[in-house]
């Protein structure tokens, strides 16, 4: 039952007899002829089915099947210079397994909220294929990342106790007769598993009940942490740079047919190569106050913002050093600035904005309890976190890597809708 051949592989074929699995991507007939795309799930080939091959039924049966019906193709690999894919099949055979009721998506344009409505099944098409495609290879990458380079893989609960990024963005469930959250962040529990492991990195999903509906939020969201210990601004500065660089290279050796169907410009990733530019907070006001926006010192930066500091580099930018006020409980202080935490954003160019969030973490224990009550936490829940900073407290520091809005950059997308199989929007939760 189990395939044999994939499109992915046909390469490997040519001039030998295969059996394709599949769906009717698209179908269309010119007189004794029926050209079938057979799409397979790893990728789309041509097959074309000549009618005095087959008994007349069939041949008619198969040319008027509905797009999605599923099909097993028998026949034989040809090389063709006008495929995309540069082969074709000969059909010899063919079984019809489930014919299809009439298909909602046609290749006509269909309305966003059409397509999230049948997200189910808009996943079968061509572009999807393609960014989904991406965004597993960006998963393997990031993996592959931190495994080469020593780190453990520590997972962080997704019930929690604690806020880790503010308290506006919540998800509220009950937990028996206690009240949990689910996790905005697994940096706090990464932070005690870079005590105990020296280099970790979780990677999971991670939920904000955010109410804006922009191009860049999800309510659900896959996030890449790594939390090092002896690692300060610099050095988490320096990872976040390689990490990113990696990635991106990543995808441009290994993912080119799938960059040229969403028609990525190829030669923007190929520039993404280190180093970075790096700026501070003040410097990054200093440019919105060059571009008339009317910017200063304790302002937090939106989308609008992000995307003016950005847009002279074409390279991801960092900032560093922000006010304290803008930013989470758990960031040091510049020893050399009390005002300033020794925070890092990373914006990606080309209008992007943020995807890394950073830091090197307060590590003094006294501060850090100071800290917490001045952002309104109880410490009840920190007792446990405030410990790390009790034994043998260190030097350390981390990032967070936003999985969809990397893969929105990557993939040069609109709307971070499309980076996931089923988005989770302040509007969306369904299907
Ligand atoms: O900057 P953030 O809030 O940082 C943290 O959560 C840290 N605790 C991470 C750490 O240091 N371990 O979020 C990190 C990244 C952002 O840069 C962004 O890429 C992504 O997570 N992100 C979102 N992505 C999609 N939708 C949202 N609502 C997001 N909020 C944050
Ligand atoms: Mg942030």
């Amino acid at each position: 039952m189990a395939p044999k051949h994939y499109v992915v592989d046909i390469g490997k074929y040519v001039n030998e007899n295969v059996v394709l699995k599949g769906w009717v991507y698209n179908a269309r007939s010119s007189g004794k002829l029926v050209f079938i795309e057979l799409r397979d799930g790893t990728g789309i080939i041509q097959c074309v089915l000549f009618k005095g091959n087959v008994s007349e039924e069939l041949f008619n049966e198969v040319k008027s099947l509905p797009q999605e019906s599923s099909l097993i193709i028998h026949g034989k690999v040809r090389e063709d210079k006008r495929s995309p894919i540069g082969f074709e099949v000969d059909v010899a055979n063919a079984e019809i397994v489930h014919k299809a009721a009439e298909y909602p998506i046609s290749p006509k344009e269909h309305g966003v909220a059409f397509l999230m409505d049948h997200r189910h099944l808009w996943l079968r098409s061509k572009r999807q294929f393609a960014i989904l495609r991406i965004r597993d290879e960006i998963i393997r990458a990031i993996r592959d990342f931190f495994d080469e380079r020593g780190f453990i893989c520590f997972d962080a609960p997704i019930f929690t106790p604690n806020a880790c990024e503010g308290t506006s963005t919540l998800f509220q469930t009950n937990y028996f007769d206690q009240k949990a959250y689910l996790t905005q962040s697994g940096q706090l529990y990464g932070e005690a598993g870079a005590m105990a492991f020296g280099k970790v990195y979780c990677f999971g999903p991670t939920f904000r009940a955010e109410k804006s509906k922009t191009r860049r939020h999800l309510t659900e969201f896959w996030m890449i942490e790594p939390e090092m210990a002896y690692y300060d601004l610099n050095d988490d500065m320096d990872l976040a740079e390689e990490f990113i660089e990696y990635i991106v290279q990543r995808v441009v050796e290994k993912k080119r047919p799938e960059l040229a169907i969403i028609e990525r410009d190829i030669s923007k990733l190929e520039n993404i190569k280190r180093p970075f530019p790096r700026i501070s907070y003040e410097e990054a006001i200093a440019i919105l106050q060059k571009n008339n926006m009317p910017a200063k010192f304790g302002d937090d930066f939106g989308g609008d913002e992000e995307t003016i500091i950005a847009q002279n580099f074409n390279k991801p930018l960092i900032i560093h050093r922000f006010p304290a006020k803008i930013k989470a409980f758990y960031m040091k202080n510049d020893p050399h600035n009390k005002e300033l935490v020794l925070g890092m954003d990373m914006l990606a160019p080309e209008g992007y904005g943020e995807i890394i969030g950073g830091a090197q973490r307060e590590d003094d224990y006294e501060i850090l309890k100071q800290k917490i009550l001045e952002h309104g936490l109880s410490l009840e829940n920190f007792n446990w976190y405030l410990d790390l900073r009790k034994y043998g407290s260190v030097p350390h520091a981390g990032f967070g890597l936003g999985l969809e809005r990397t893969v929105a950059w990557i993939c040069g997308l609109h709307h971070v809708r499309e980076t996931n199989p089923f988005p989770r929007l302040m509007d969306r939760l369904s299907p």
